[in-house]
């Protein structure tokens, strides 16, 4: 299972499909075959796995390739057909004695695997290291239960939770090793999302750019949020070579908008600002995770991070717990869920 674990992270890391790997193995262990899932529309895992044991010239000759192997895998066999055919009945079909998943496919089509391999007379196995497994698909997972993008908010504050001064300068408050992650995580998402406040204030690119400048070949989609028509000369519909599409929901109601996104095959959305629409999307309690890039500075004023989140006394704060703290030059990167009791 680890040998999985290793081969799922080769797959893409965003988009509409988890990372799964898949090994096949012996009766004392040895691994014959080994697969992992590129993306979308592409061999799922296990169809990959058997692939490669046909490849490699380990399959069986006479009778199902795979008679006497056992399937270690990463996430549960898939039950349905997408765009590729389902795997718990690819791996009957090959004559697999056993199956090893590490966690349940939450998907409402695609889970029901197990038992269909089990119907078969396949002896299943599951539960081993799913926490690792678990948190390699979080995104997917939550995005998949959820039938809604996975929402992360980012944004950057001083130590006093100001995003600006008073006088609304704002760059920069944290430092370029803080923002080089940013922009690197932007590669790493399907969507970037802001306010069309944001968009009148700062007339921003949105796009994921290297230290020089330059892009990155992965663009995050671009999308705008708000009922306010926009200057079509606004850095952010700049959509030549390189940079990713721009789509403005004019709407306020963001399940609607989460929604469309969800449509439009966004898994992984980042809300980047500003104050209004961050705090909106708090208040509705709609964020998975906080992203928050601290800078050792204090501004006071009135300019903050956050603003109106409902919250009218000290019991009603939403309560939160840090996941993860680390040092990006003189700032800091604390990411955050909410507590689970
Ligand atoms: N520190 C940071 O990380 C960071 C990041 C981004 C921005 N900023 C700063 O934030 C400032 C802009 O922030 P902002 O708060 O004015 O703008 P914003 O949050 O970007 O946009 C606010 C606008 O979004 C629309 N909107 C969409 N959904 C809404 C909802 N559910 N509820 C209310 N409004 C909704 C409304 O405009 P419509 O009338 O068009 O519907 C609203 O006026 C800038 O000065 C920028 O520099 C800071």
């Amino acid at each position: 299972m680890r040998r999985a674990l290793e081969l799922a992270l080769n797959g893409p890391i965003k988009g509409l499909n988890p990372r799964v790997g898949a090994v096949l193995i012996t009766a004392n262990g040895e691994i014959v075959g080994e697969g992992w899932h590129k993306g979308s529309g592409t061999d799922h895992a296990e169809v990959a796995a058997l692939k490669d044991l046909q490849a490699n010239g380990r399959a069986n000759l006479t009778g199902p390739i795979a008679k006497g192997l056992t399937a270690v895998v990463t996430l549960e066999p898939c039950n349905h057909t997408g765009k590729t055919g389902p795997c718990a009945l690819a791996l009957i079909e090959a004559g697999v004695d056993k199956v090893i998943f590490a966690t349940k496919d939450p998907g409402h089509n695609s889970s029901g695997g197990a038992a269909t391999l089990r119907n078969a007379g396949v002896e299943v196995e599951s539960g081993l290291l799913h926490a690792e497994a678990d948190d390699l698909i979080r995104v997917w997972a939550t995005a998949t239960a959820q039938q809604r993008p996975f929402v992360t908010l980012k944004y950057g504050s001083s130590l006093d939770g100001r995003s600006a001064a008073a006088d609304g300068t704002s760059k920069w408050i944290t430092g370029p090793e803080a923002r080089r992650d940013v922009h690197r995580r932007r590669t790493q998402i399907d969507a970037i999302l802001v306010g069309t406040g944001t968009v009148i204030a700062d007339d921003p690119e949105l796009t994921a750019r290297h230290r020089d400048g330059s892009l990155y070949s992965e663009q995050p989609l671009r999308v705008i949020l708000g009922e306010t028509e926009l200057d079509p000369g606004a850095r952010i519909f700049d959509e030549s070579e390189g940079k990713a599409k721009t789509v403005q929901l004019h709407t306020r109601d963001l399940n609607a908008a989460l929604l469309s996104l969800f449509d439009m095959g966004v898994r992984h959305v980042m809300v980047e600002g500003g104050a209004i629409v961050a705090s909106e999307f708090v208040r509705h309690n709609l964020v998975n995770e906080y992203l928050i890039y601290m800078a050792p500075k204090l501004i006071g004023g009135p300019i903050t991070s956050l603003g109106n989140l409902g919250v009218a006394n000290i019991g009603q704060a939403k309560d939160l717990e840090f996941t993860e703290i680390t040092a990006l030059g003189p700032d800091l990167l604390i990411r955050a869920n909410e507590r689970k009791n």
